[in-house]
C-alpha cells in the first residue's frame, strides 16, 4: 500500500496539513475555505477529510449525503466545482450513523487505504483536515505521504489552547512536516454598532508563539456570526463581504507566498 500512496501523491505539487491542538478552534473552516479559494484561483484542488469521528468538510462543503463512486477499483472524489475535489469519511458512513468508535489500527488502516486507492489525479494542491490534536490521524498522514509541503496551524488566543499549540508545533517539526504558519481565529468580536473590539478569548497568543517559535503569524480571524451561518448551509465565507473574509484572503496569498507558489 506505501509504494501505490506514494505512487499517487506523486501527482500532486503541494500537500498542505491542516492541524490544531483543541478542538473547535475552526480547521475545518479553514481547510474549507482554503481549498475553495485555491480552486477559484484555478488551482486544481483536493481536500482530504480524515476526521473520523467528526468528518464535517462534506457539511461545509454543502455535499453531505453525497455518495462516493467506484471506479476501476478506485474511489473517485466527489466534484465540488470544477477545480475542487472531496474526499470525506463522511461519504462512507449513513447519516443515521452515530460517531465511529475506531482502534488505532483500524484508523491507520483506513486513512492508507483511503490514500492509496483515491483517484485525485493531477492536482496542485491537496489539503487535509485533520481532528484536533496529534492523534492516530495526523501521525498516520505524516508517516505516508512523503513530502508534506507544511502544516498550517489554527488556534484561538486561549492559553489553554496555546499550550496545545506548542506540543502540535512540535509534533509537526519531529516529522518533518514545516510549520508554514499560524491561524489565530475567533481573536475578536466587533461590535456592529460601534465597532470596539471585544477579546473573546484573550489577547496575543499568535504574536507570542510568532515571538516563540519564529513562525509566522499569518493572520487573525474574528469571530462573525456570518461564518458559522454560511458553514451551516454549506457556503464558504472567504468570498464574502465581511473583514473575516478579506482577512482570510490575505491569509491565502500569504500561504502562496510562503511556500513560492505564483498565482497565474
Ligand atoms: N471565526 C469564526 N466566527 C464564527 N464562527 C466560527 C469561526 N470559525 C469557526 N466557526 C464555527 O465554529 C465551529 C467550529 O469550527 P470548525 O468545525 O471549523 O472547527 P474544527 O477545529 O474543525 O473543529 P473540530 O476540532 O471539531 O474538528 C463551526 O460551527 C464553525 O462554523
Ligand atoms: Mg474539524
Ligand atoms: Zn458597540
Amino acid at each position: 500500500m506505501e509504494e501505490k500512496i506514494k505512487e499517487k501523491m506523486k501527482n500532486i505539487k503541494y500537500k498542505l496539513l491542516v492541524l490544531s491542538g483543541k478542538g473547535g478552534v475552526g480547521k475545518t473552516s479553514v481547510a474549507v475555505n482554503l481549498s475553495y479559494a485555491l480552486a477559484l484561483k484555478n488551482f486544481k484542488t483536493g481536500i482530504l477529510d480524515i476526521d473520523i469521528h467528526g468528518p464535517n468538510v462534506a457539511k461545509m462543503l454543502g455535499v453531505e449525503g453525497k455518495r462516493l463512486t467506484v471506479s476501476d477499483n478506485e474511489i473517485e472524489p466527489y466534484q465540488v466545482l470544477p477545480n475542487l475535489k472531496v474526499v470525506s469519511m463522511a461519504f462512507l458512513l449513513e447519516k443515521s450513523e452515530t460517531p465511529v468508535i475506531w482502534r488505532g489500527p483500524l484508523k491507520m488502516k483506513a486513512i492508507s487505504q483511503f490514500l492509496g486507492d483515491t483517484k485525485w489525479g493531477d492536482l496542485d494542491f491537496l489539503i487535509i483536515d485533520s481532528p484536533p490534536g496529534t492523534g492516530d490521524e495526523p501521525l498516520t498522514i505524516c508517516q505516508l505521504i512523503p513530502g508534506i509541503t507544511g502544516s498550517i496551524i489554527v488556534t484561538t488566543p486561549q492559553e489553554i489552547s496555546l499550550l496545545d499549540v506548542r506540543k502540535t508545533i512540535r509534533f509537526s517539526e519531529k516529522l518533518n512536516v514545516p510549520v508554514i504558519g499560524i491561524i489565530e481565529n475567533m481573536s475578536y468580536l466587533k461590535c456592529p454598532k460601534c465597532g470596539y473590539k471585544i477579546l473573546l478569548f484573550g489577547e496575543g497568543g499568535g504574536k507570542k508563539l510568532e515571538e516563540e517559535f519564529g513562525i509566522e503569524l499569518l493572520g487573525q480571524i474574528p469571530f462573525e456570526p456570518e461564518i458559522s451561518k454560511n458553514a451551516d448551509i454549506g457556503k464558504p465565507f472567504f468570498n464574502s463581504e465581511g473583514e473575516s473574509a478579506k482577512i482570510f484572503r490575505d491569509i491565502v496569498e500569504k500561504i502562496l507566498k510562503k511556500i513560492n507558489v505564483s498565482t497565474v
